[in-house]
């Protein structure tokens, strides 16, 4: 059974899809703990799951990198096989990216390459594309440049506003996230060589 710890910082939508096919029993991965940046909404979904939640608050922390120390800390108590950044808004520092690598994965709003960044949504359509589209990768050191593991298009409809379209690209996420955490806890998806 692969454990996983997930990190947000949100709503935590992608992270209750996984709570719900975590709860499945034919599911092969499980989550230990949920962690934050800041008093997020989503803790509410692990809380109804009897899933434990630490915080680490970025605001009570003078640089990313002590951020990042105390993450850490809080991540090895759990020992999980895989991280999940499932809307966390901040970039991890190379030291926690660096000890966890590959086995951390990003969920991201966008058609990587295309609109990297925390503002995916809102840039695709300022550029005025017609299509955008959800991505799963790993993470690296660099901001959403990391290997693709998954993704999908989502048609930019003309009436679209960063609201609607971002609540049509999510589902395509949830799918795309509970699908390749499957495939991780299998096997099928090597990380080391995705
Ligand atoms: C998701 O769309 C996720 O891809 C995005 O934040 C949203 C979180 O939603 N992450 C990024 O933009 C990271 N650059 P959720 O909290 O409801 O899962």
């Amino acid at each position: 059974m692969l454990t996983v710890a997930v990190l947000i910082s949100g709503a935590g939508s992608n992270l209750k899809a996984l709570l719900d096919a975590a709860a499945e029993e034919d599911y092969p991965a499980r989550i230990v703990v949920v962690g934050a940046d800041r008093e997020a909404d989503g803790f509410a979904h692990a809380q109804a799951y009897g899933i434990p939640t630490f915080l680490v608050p970025w605001s009570e922390f003078d640089s990313r990198e002590a951020w990042g120390a105390e993450l850490a800390t809080q991540l090895a108590v759990w020992r999980p096989d895989l991280i999940v950044l499932s809307g966390l808004m901040r970039l991890l520092p190379a030291e926690v990216v660096d000890a966890w690598s590959p086995r951390i994965i990003n969920t991201h709003p966008a058609y990587l390459p295309e609109f990297p960044g925390a503002h995916g949504v809102r840039d695709a359509l300022a550029a005025g594309a017609t299509q955008t589209g959800a991505s799963i990768i790993v993470v690296d050191n660099g901001v959403d440049s990391g290997p693709i593991l998954a993704q999908e298009r989502v048609p930019i409809r003309s009436d679209d506003d960063e609201h609607t379209l971002h609540e049509r690209i999510k589902p395509v996420e949830r799918r795309l996230l509970v699908d390749v955490v499957r495939r991780i806890a299998t096997g099928e998806l090597d990380l080391s060589a995705p």
